[in-house]
């Protein structure tokens, strides 16, 4: 595997781009904020199927951290994370430097309100108006034909998918399921910062979404019964905080009292210090 050339100007990406699209070829862009993992190595092999060439954006994007100590513990590892880009198929990683991604301090966002009042929304204020701000600007700059997001922020997708359509973006999104290790727990950068202790705990999120999916499965409609089981049992485990569990519609983001079609489940728990986030659909992407 070559390794991928590093961008840090964005000029110079525009001009890499710009002869790509003069060859006709078709760009996909990934956009990370680094500390690759398997996660990020399938949203990569998948962007590799749909583009004839791949850009991975690795940039931690302050105004999407709603905790200062969040952003400085951010783990950075571009060498390994170069490692990964090579391995998987990246022709070019723009990695830009804050200053050079913000020359200025913005003055304008993007806002997505009724998408963001919910689930993560309401306990990181200001996070997806920061996280959908940086991804149009990453979008302007590559002006990608095709962009993948993992399903494991299923909020930033759906946030993602509304701002591609209400702007008229000419993008394609390409959702990719979450990649889960042996026990269920979903990969993270955060896990990373969990204990033993906690690490033994943490896939406890993965199981109690997996029984609340049976138990709609089962036939069970009521969301408030269902919520009741799975908050009672995360609570069990007493080193756990629950911040939410809901059910709530799959794209407009908001509590449902009756499972009748789609649904999206998630939850948000504290180990401590490290906050796991994780979900599933129903009735499945498939
Ligand atoms: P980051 O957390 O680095 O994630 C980059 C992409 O990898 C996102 O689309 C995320 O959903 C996906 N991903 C993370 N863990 C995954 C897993 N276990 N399985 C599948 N996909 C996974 O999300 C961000 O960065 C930022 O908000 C960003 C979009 C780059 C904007 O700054």
């Amino acid at each position: 595997m070559s390794a991928p050339e590093v961008v840090r100007e964005i000029e110079l990406l525009r001009e890499r781009l710009g002869s790509v699209r003069n060859r006709q070829q078709s760009i996909a862009l990934v956009p990370t904020m680094g500390a690759l993992h398997a996660g990020h190595a399938e949203l990569l092999r998948i962007a590799r199927e749909h583009a004839d060439v791949v850009v991975a954006s690795i940039f931690v994007n302050p105004l999407q951290f709603d905790r200062k100590e969040d952003l400085d513990a951010y783990p950075r590892t571009l060498d390994e994370d170069l490692r990964v880009c090579a391995a998987n198929g990246v022709d070019l990683v723009f990695a830009p430097t804050a200053s050079e991604f913000y020359p200025s301090e913005p003055l304008t966002f993007v806002e997505s309100p009724v998408l963001s009042r919910n689930l993560c929304g309401a306990f990181r204020p200001g996070h997806f108006r920061g996280m959908a701000t940086v991804v149009l600007k990453l979008f302007n700059v590559v002006q990608p034909h095709v962009a993948c997001f993992g399903e494991k922020d299923a909020q930033q997708l759906a946030i993602i998918r509304r701002m591609v359509t209400d702007f008229n973006l000419a993008i394609r999104i390409v959702p990719v399921a979450t990649v889960r290790e042996a026990d269920g727990l979903a990969l993270s950068s955060r896990n990373k910062h969990l204990s033993a202790e906690e690490r033994a705990v943490a896939p406890v999120l993965a199981r109690v979404l997996a029984d609340a999916h049976a138990r709609i499965a089962a036939g069970e409609t009521d969301c408030a019964a269902v919520r009741a089981g799975a908050t009672e049992l995360l609570q069990a485990e007493e080193s756990v905080r629950v911040e939410y569990f809901e059910i709530v519609d799959p794209d407009r983001l908001t509590p449902l009292e009756q499972v009748t079609g789609a649904a999206l489940i998630a939850g948000a728990i504290w180990l401590r210090r490290t906050r796991l986030i994780d979900n599933l659909f129903w009735p499945g992407t498939g």
